[in-house]
């Protein structure tokens, strides 16, 4: 088959690879080109009249031909050999199999899907997508639903983390103030932007404390990155004012509290930035990625180089930086199709899930007596902690396994610490790799690094005696989103009976 484009004139110059692909899906009239036959470039040729082309080409099986006003056609070399057209029916039901639909309906889904032939596959990958890309669609939710100016989708929790350090030019010499109880991601993604991590005490809301944080900012100070942990919004009001006071970047790492609010506000959009994790293993995720959140349109542009350093985002990827700083080598976290379309529909049930949760966690707590030696954790916002565990403090750490083996005895899901001696990647004692400085190369950077000049923290397992304490006291109770109010009474009576016991 030969395309003769001359027969559609086009006024179009200058084509970027965007406008390649808009054309190329939008002239469907004129030809079809199946999604992964089609190469383009940019590039430039001689012309039938024999003058030297700049344009942007594009190739498929059988056509060669140059987008700039369609002007350019050339029939290739005749090429005997073919893709078979095989359509997407296998890859779609490989999709269709990771869902436990019975074998009968996945066996109509495989049939009604057969009827049609030769369906392309779909672009898995957001950027020149001929369809609306849900990776962007999920980024616009983000920001309606959050109150945000800009959104990133990333394939992770921790390249969020990443971008977001990259995005405030955190680097070697700068210090990050982070939480001695957090998961390791929040500080192990500071090493490896190369800044040194300070590890900061967190108080009875087992969120970071403004006050010891305020007395491990030094000079290097670059930002202090806080964990709404366990679903419970940190102390945003000191933790703000500290970070204003010092002119540095609060990072808010918001993977364990999406829906979370502090004051009104949703957590993560209330920072310099806000990084999210939207994982299988979260309250609102699937698969494997990852939100970054920012008002500021300079941070969200870095923020943008960080996570796709072949830069598909900018207008035309390949021109020269448009102000100092734009540019710079980056990462592909790049957030697939697949996990956009997917946390799409997971983001939309955020606001309500994180009100069920909100709602029965009060209402058992309501329900339970004040004891003498139990306490349960102080919030910093009740109504805004999305409040999927429940959190209280024995005397000590036997205390504590004592209560939880009874809890569970009485039929409540209660977990903590206690008396176990598992190693636990949440707590700093056990991130031997910074205990003990473990860097990827012998050279031990960023922690040798001629630009810090400041003194290394004492990395040992008692630099933070608070959070040793308080992790070893903590019980934790899990509440269920779709407890009645009755579940939510009959676990405080059972709560109650335990405490009674053992106050
Ligand atoms: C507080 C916190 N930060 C960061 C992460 C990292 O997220 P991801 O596993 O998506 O990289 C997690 C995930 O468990 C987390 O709990």
């Amino acid at each position: 088959m030969f395309i003769d484009l001359d027969k559609r004139k086009s006024s179009v110059t200058n084509l970027s690879w965007e406008w390649l692909f808009a054309i190329l899906h939008r002239t469907d009239d004129l030809f079809r080109v199946p999604a992964g036959r089609l190469y383009g470039f940019k590039g430039s040729c001689v012309s039938r009249n024999g003058q030297c082309e700049q344009a942007i080409f594009a190739v498929t099986d059988t056509v060669f031909f140059s987008l700039n006003a369609f002007k350019e056609t050339t029939k290739m070399v005749n090429i005997e050999g073919k893709a078979p057209e095989e359509g997407g029916l296998k890859e779609f039901m490989a999709l269709a199999e990771l869902f436990d639909y019975s074998e009968e309906t996945l066996a109509k889904v495989r049939n009604a899907v057969a009827e049609e032939k030769n369906v392309p596959l779909p672009q898995l990958t957001r950027y020149y997508n001929p369809k609306p890309s849900r990776v962007k669609m999920l980024e616009e939710y983000a920001c309606e639903l959050f109150g945000s100016n800009y959104a990133l989708g990333v394939n992770s929790g921790t390249s969020a983390l990443n971008t977001a350090y990259a995005a405030c030019e955190i680097g070697p010499g700068d210090e990050v103030i982070v939480p001695a109880y957090t998961f390791f991601a929040s500080v192990a993604a500071v090493v490896t932007t190369k800044a040194i991590p300070v590890i900061a005490e967190v108080d009875q809301t087992l969120c970071l404390d403004p006050e010891d944080a305020a007395a491990k900012i030094t000079p290097r100070t670059k930002a202090i990155v806080c964990v709404h942990m366990s679903g419970n919004v940190c102390d945003m009001d000191s933790l703000t004012a500290l970070a204003e006071e010092h002119n540095i970047a609060l990072i808010e790492d918001n993977a364990q509290a999406c829906g979370g609010k502090y004051n009104g506000q949703f957590t993560g959009a209330i920072g310099t930035m806000g990084c999210f994790s939207l994982s299988s293993y979260k309250i609102t995720g699937a698969g494997e990625a990852g939100l970054v959140l920012t008002d500021d349109e300079w941070l969200q542009t870095r923020a943008l180089n960080q996570h796709d350093t072949a830069a598909c985002w900018r207008p035309d990827r390949f021109a020269v930086e448009r102000r100092p700083g734009e540019l710079f080598c980056g990462q592909n976290y790049r957030m697939s199709e697949l996990e956009g379309a997917v946390n799409l529909v997971q983001l939309k049930k955020t606001e309500a899930q994180a009100q069920r949760y909100n709602r029965n966690m009060r209402t058992v707590s309501e329900n339970i007596s004040d004891f003498k030696s139990i306490r349960p954790r102080p919030s910093n916002d009740k109504e805004g902690d999305v409040g999927y565990k429940l959190v209280f403090f024995g005397k000590n750490r036997e205390h504590s396994a004592q209560i939880i083996s009874a809890l569970k005895e009485a039929g409540v899901r209660a977990g903590g610490r206690g008396s176990k001696t598992a190693r636990d990647w949440h707590i700093y004692t056990y991130w031997e790799h910074i205990m003990e400085q473990k860097t990827a190369t012998d050279e031990g950077c960023p922690f040798t690094c001629p630009y810090y000049e400041g003194e290394l923290p004492p990395y040992s397992p008692d630099m933070c005696p608070n959070t040793t304490d308080l992790m070893e006291r903590a019980l934790f109770v899990n509440i269920n989103q779709w407890w009645t109010d009755n579940d939510c009474r009959r676990v405080a009576a059972a709560i109650n009976d335990v405490f009674s016991e053992l106050d």
